[in-house]
């Protein structure tokens, strides 16, 4: 297994943390080969939310056929396969194990190094696949269902926690008010879609701590769309979610570009399943252009969970750590290593 883990080491990405089983080829860290997503979205929409059991058996299912494929559409052998990465954590535990043995038992047969990573370091990647020049230090806004943060990335593999949630994540937000609303599941795209036909400007919702530090709050905003819609009944749909969705890219990119100008970074860098949102993705760009600094954005594709993202997190970590042990297990809880 004395693989070199240089520019043309080809990593094999894997990522069953929650409800897409995926599987993709990246090369030297960067490059995408191949990307198979498979998302579990219609088996989990009657429940109106992920149901882990349903979760783990279908990842059992579909992760064979969706790894042949990456490999496949690749239109490489196996044997060009350098390293094994997949997702340890944070995660369900059921979901994230399928991932972890089947990447622990290709990376033995096929004798080349395994590597553990982080989701959430893995999210914080997704926008250099398309832009891998990076200056530091960079900000990095990282908006998901379960968790909502700034971090300082002074480095490859160094992270700076500025603010974080004290309460609901962005992404668990939108889908909660998506929810209420009776709108489809997941809650986001379908604000997202249903806001284009509104007024963003109709209802004026809280911003909470707005004018205070880098932390969010979300769960008060919830609350007060929840009131507006008793007291008002028959407001346009259409209007109230598009201020909802309003109220909350204004905080979310008023915070990243105060961030930006506290630790003077060189760019704003924008990651997980919210980062899809068409508003915010708008306001974003305004805020570097604002700022004067560079923006990086991940593509639509890699916003939400891939294992593209994981193979290149997989290679960084492969070039500064080695392999992980095959001792290690599923970290459902695991946070994102910070330095002080
Ligand atoms: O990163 P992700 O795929 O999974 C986690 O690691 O959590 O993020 C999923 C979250 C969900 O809350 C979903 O509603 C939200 O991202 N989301 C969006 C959009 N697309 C996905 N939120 C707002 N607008 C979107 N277009
Ligand atoms: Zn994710």
């Amino acid at each position: 297994m004395n693989r070199v883990i240089d520019e043309t080491a080809l990593v094999l990405g894997i990522e069953t943390s929650c409800d897409e089983t995926a599987a993709a080829l990246v090369l030297g860290g960067s490059d995408v080969v191949s990307s198979v997503v498979s998302s579990q979205v219609d088996l989990h929409a009657s429940f109106g939310g992920v149901v882990p059991e349903v979760a783990s058996r279908a990842h059992l299912e579909l992760l064979g056929p969706v790894i042949a494929r990456s490999v496949v559409e690749a239109g490489i052998d196996e044997r060009r396969i350098d390293a094994v990465a997949a997702t340890v954590g944070p995660g369900l535990i059921g979901a994230l194990l399928v991932g972890v043995s089947a990447a622990k038992g290709l990376a033995l047969s096929w004798d080349v190094p395994f590597v553990g990573v982080n989701h959430l370091e893995a999210h914080l990647y997704a926008a250099f696949l398309d832009d891998p020049t990076i200056d530091f230090p960079v900000v990095v806004l990282l908006v998901s269902g379960g968790h909502t943060m700034l971090v300082e990335m002074q480095d490859h593999g160094r992270y700076r926690m500025l603010g974080q949630t004290i309460d609901d994540a962005a992404g668990e937000a939108f889908d909660k008010v998506a929810r209420f609303m009776g709108l489809d599941y997941p809650g986001g795209p379908a604000i997202d879609r249903e806001a284009a036909e509104g007024d963003p400007t109709a209802v004026n919702f809280p911003r909470a701590m707005l004018n205070d530090g880098l932390n969010f709050s979300f769960s008060g905003l919830k609350t007060s769309v929840m009131n507006h819609v008793r007291r008002h009944p028959d407001d346009d749909l259409a209007d109230v979610v598009a201020s909802f969705q309003a109220a909350v890219v204004d905080v979310l990119v008023t915070k990243a570009g105060r961030a930006a100008r506290q630790v003077a970074a060189k760019g704003l860098v924008l990651g997980g399943g919210v980062a899809a949102n068409s508003l915010l993705r708008e306001c974003f760009l305004d805020v570097c252009v604002a700022e004067n600094i560079r923006a990086f954005l991940p593509s639509a594709g890699m916003c939400t969970d891939n294992a593209a993202m994981i193979a290149a997190v997989g290679w960084h970590r492969l070039r500064s750590d080695g392999p992980t042990p095959l001792d290690i297990g599923a970290i459902p809880n695991l946070r994102l290593a910070v330095i002080d």
